[in-house]
């Protein structure tokens, strides 16, 4: 598969390594200095394009790509307020899309068992939760958005929350806290707790290096160029 890179940095350069890993091409690597030569990807010179930009590039790069038809794996967070305009723009191109804030597969399975202990514990009302997450200094969005998914997987299935918030004020029983921390080169840590008086239960995913996202990213754009138009996201490769 020849795949174009937009966004070459901590992630990206590890999709790049594990693309090519996998068998396939890297046609582009696009950074902030040659960023106007997404322009030139074509269907005719490109099977897909990876993006891991920071967010304030990423949309535009998205839509370039999909005025052009080539499918499109986001990996980039943060985006979230242009996030509805792109899904449009793939209707209208009939295009093809895959977004996720985590492309770990170890981090779909913590989601799995997240959502499978939010549901036990509709039957524990004396603990209540709360989630953590830790990325390294550079991060640029904050809660991340693997933080925001786990949240929302948390309040769909806890009856007692009906919505997640950062902290910095008093919180209301039923809004679900979340809060980030930022140091050093941490990757990436998310945590879940459950806590009563006496008890803590703690469900914690670790990422130790950037190959995990890598390659859940490569997988996705393999899986996503063989799909019909439409928007995915990580999951629906192992559906
Ligand atoms: N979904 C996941 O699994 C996952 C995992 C890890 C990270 N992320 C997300 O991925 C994003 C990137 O993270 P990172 O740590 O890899 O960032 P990073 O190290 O800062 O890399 C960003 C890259 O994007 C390039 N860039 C900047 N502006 C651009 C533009 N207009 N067009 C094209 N490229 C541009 C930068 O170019 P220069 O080198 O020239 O500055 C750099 O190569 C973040 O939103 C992060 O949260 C997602």
């Amino acid at each position: 598969m020849r795949i174009a890179l937009i966004g070459v940095g901590k992630t990206g350069s590890r999709v790049g390594e594990s693309a090519v890993t996998r068998g396939h091409e890297i046609v582009a690597q696009i950074r902030s200095g040659n960023a106007a030569d997404v322009a030139l990807l074509r269907p005719e010179n490109c099977d897909v394009g990876i993006v891991f930009t920071p967010p304030s590039a990423a949309a535009a790069a998205v839509r370039v790509l999909l005025n052009a038809g080539l499918p499109v794996v986001v990996g980039t967070t943060g985006w979230d307020d242009e996030r509805d305009e792109v899904v449009r723009l793939t209707g209208e191109t009939a295009g093809r899309l895959l977004y996720a804030a985590n492309f770990s597969v170890g981090v779909q399975v913590f989601l799995q068992t997240a959502r499978e202990l939010s549901r036990r514990m509709n039957s524990h009302p004396n603990f209540d939760a709360y989630i953590e997450e830790r990325h390294h200094r550079r991060k640029a969005d904050a809660p991340s958005g693997t933080a925001k998914v786990l949240a929302q997987v948390v309040v769909s299935e806890l009856d007692r929350k009906s919505d997640f918030g950062v902290c910095g004020h008093a919180l209301a029983p039923e809004v679900l806290s979340v809060a980030s921390s930022r140091a050093g080169d941490i990757v990436g840590v998310h945590r879940l707790a459950f806590v009563s008086q006496y008890e803590e239960i703690s469900l914690v995913h670790d990422a130790r290096d950037r190959t995990c996202f890598a390659d859940g990213a490569v997988f996705a754009a393999e899986w996503l160029v063989r799909q019909k138009p439409g928007v995915y996201t990580f999951s629906d490769c192992f559906a």
